[in-house]
């Protein structure tokens, strides 16, 4: 489906388990609807990387598998909604992880939107992708990324072509610091206890989608695709091809 990319599309969320599939899926998101992947896992490592104050308070938290304080977030994902990409839409991938954060965000969104025309549309509309417990951890074990695109790869299910290696620009594919055993565990325990009561919190506005992501990649991106466009009425949608 051809089409113009002026439209506003909104905000769109993913919520999962680790391993879910959130990020692959925000990327064919980004391409499809060009808007913009703003993952707090990513900003999160780039500060950690840079050495910010932000990532050395955040750093060794993230390294035990466990959430970072909410008042840390909060500022990342404020700062990256005011940027001007943001402005037809964005998928939020890894926020919000808490009710906490589900209603900060919802504060935030009302108070920019208030009393605007397009509110309705910025209102989140929420895809949380269900994964198995074993095929999540098949999933987090076989990971790797290329550290200069950030293509996600998976030895055991979506190898790229040359092992360890990036098909798109050649990049050594780099394994996540917590992908460890031991990490991805306890990341899956704070999922269960803190994230999970946010579909509950989603459910009641009557915005939530749940796709089974136990499938291929692309038969989740086409029921997604087709979840978003059914719910933002699809013609008036600036839609690129898959
Ligand atoms: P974050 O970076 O958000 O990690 P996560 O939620 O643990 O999710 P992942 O990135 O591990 O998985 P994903 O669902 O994106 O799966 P992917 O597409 O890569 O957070 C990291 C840390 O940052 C947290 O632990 C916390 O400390 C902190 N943090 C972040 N946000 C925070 C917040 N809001 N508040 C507080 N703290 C926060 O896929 C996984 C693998 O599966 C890949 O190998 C992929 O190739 C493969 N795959 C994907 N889909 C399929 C499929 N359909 N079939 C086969 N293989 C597939």
């Amino acid at each position: 489906m051809a089409g113009e990319t002026s439209r506003i599309i909104g905000s769109i969320i993913l919520l999962g388990a680790p391993g879910a599939g959130k990020g692959t899926q925000a990327k064919r998101i980004s391409a499809r609807y060009g808007i913009p992947q703003i993952s707090t896992g990513d900003l999160l490592r780039e500060n950690v990387r840079q050495g910010t104050e932000l990532g050395k308070m955040a750093g060794s938290i993230m390294a035990r598998g466990e959430l970072v304080p909410d008042d840390l977030v909060y500022g990342l994902v404020s700062e990256r909604l005011r940027l001007a990409d943001c402005q037809r839409g964005y998928i939020l991938d890894g926020f919000p992880r808490t009710p906490a954060q589900a209603g900060w965000l919802d504060a935030l969104l009302e108070d920019k939107f208030f009393d605007s025309s397009e509110r309705e549309v910025w209102r989140p509309f929420v895809v949380r992708i269900e994964v198995d417990y074993n095929e999540l951890l098949l999933r987090l074990t076989g990971r790797r990324t290329c550290p200069t695109c950030g293509t996600i790869y998976n030895v055991h299910l979506q190898p790229p072509r040359k092992n360890g290696f990036c098909d798109k620009d050649g990049s050594q594919l780099v394994v996540r610091a917590d992908d460890s055993d031991e990490v991805i565990a306890e990341r899956l325990n704070a999922y269960d206890v803190q994230t999970r009561p946010v579909a509950g919190y989603y459910e009641r506005t009557g915005r939530l989608f749940t796709v089974d992501g136990n499938r291929p990649v692309d038969e989740v991106s086409r029921e997604i695709f087709s979840a978003i466009e059914r719910h933002a009425r699809v013609d008036a949608l600036g839609v690129k091809d898959a």
